[in-house]
């Protein structure tokens, strides 16, 4: 018998590269207030929600704000970050990463998003997987964001299918432990898998077709 009966994406720099878009915008909004940001923070953001990866951007801010201030800072940051992903289209998906999907569908497996984006049906839709996986949780579905299990949880309670047979795929630290509180098993990629964060670490995507029969 097979391990896995579904696989559950991360979406952001997983699926697409996303994760480069929300460090544009991250930044160019960190500039714009005078705070210091670079790209080790903001590996930090990986699958946090909008709001505390904020949190995490502001700890270099040395002043006071206001809930308003920051609810306008989190506007101001994702409306930068929808303008870039306007750009995106069907082009913007790799070809491994489209033939490594068919392939799973292929071999029988249940294939859906679990990530913390309140953008991501918009992304699925620019980049042609609109209508393409099983289940799609994301950031409109959670109350806690990775790497609290929930938006893995509802995925696989989309699925029909128990925690213990989804292999979850992440690039977030925060996204393997979320995998992990749940009961699932994780295979990382990029940062992640850099940190050795999963029970597999992968250099790419398309290495599941050698570990999914
Ligand atoms: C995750 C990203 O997928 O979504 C995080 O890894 C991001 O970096 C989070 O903060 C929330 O995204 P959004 O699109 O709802 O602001
Ligand atoms: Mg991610």
């Amino acid at each position: 018998m097979r391990d896995f009966d579904a696989v559950i994406f991360d979406l952001d720099g997983v699926i697409c590269f996303t994760d480069e878009y929300h460090y544009q915008a991250w930044k160019a909004m960190a500039d714009g207030l005078g705070v210091y940001f670079d790209r080790k923070i903001n590996n930090r953001l990986r699958g946090v929600s909008r709001m505390e990866s904020l949190d995490i951007v502001l700890e270099n801010y040395h002043g006071e704000l206001s809930e308003a201030e920051k609810n306008e800072l989190a506007d101001q940051k994702n409306e930068l970050y929808k303008k870039l992903l306007a750009r995106m289209s069907p082009a913007d998906l790799s070809e491994e990463v489209k033939t490594t999907l068919d392939e799973l569908r292929r071999r029988g497996y249940l294939l859906a998003i679990g990530s913390s984006s309140k953008n991501a049906p918009f992304i699925l839709r620019q980049i042609g997987l609109g209508e393409y996986f099983d289940a799609v949780s994301d950031g409109n579905h959670i109350t806690r964001s990775k790497p609290d299990p929930e938006v893995f949880e509802k995925a696989a309670k989309m699925l029909l299918t128990d925690a213990g047979r989804c292999l979850v795929v992440e690039d977030a630290v925060s996204g393997a432990e979320a995998a992990h509180r749940g009961g699932m098993r994780c295979a990382c990629v990029g940062d992640a898998a850099s940190a050795g964060a999963g029970d597999v670490n992968l250099k790419s995507v398309k290495e599941l077709l050698e570990i999914l029969p």
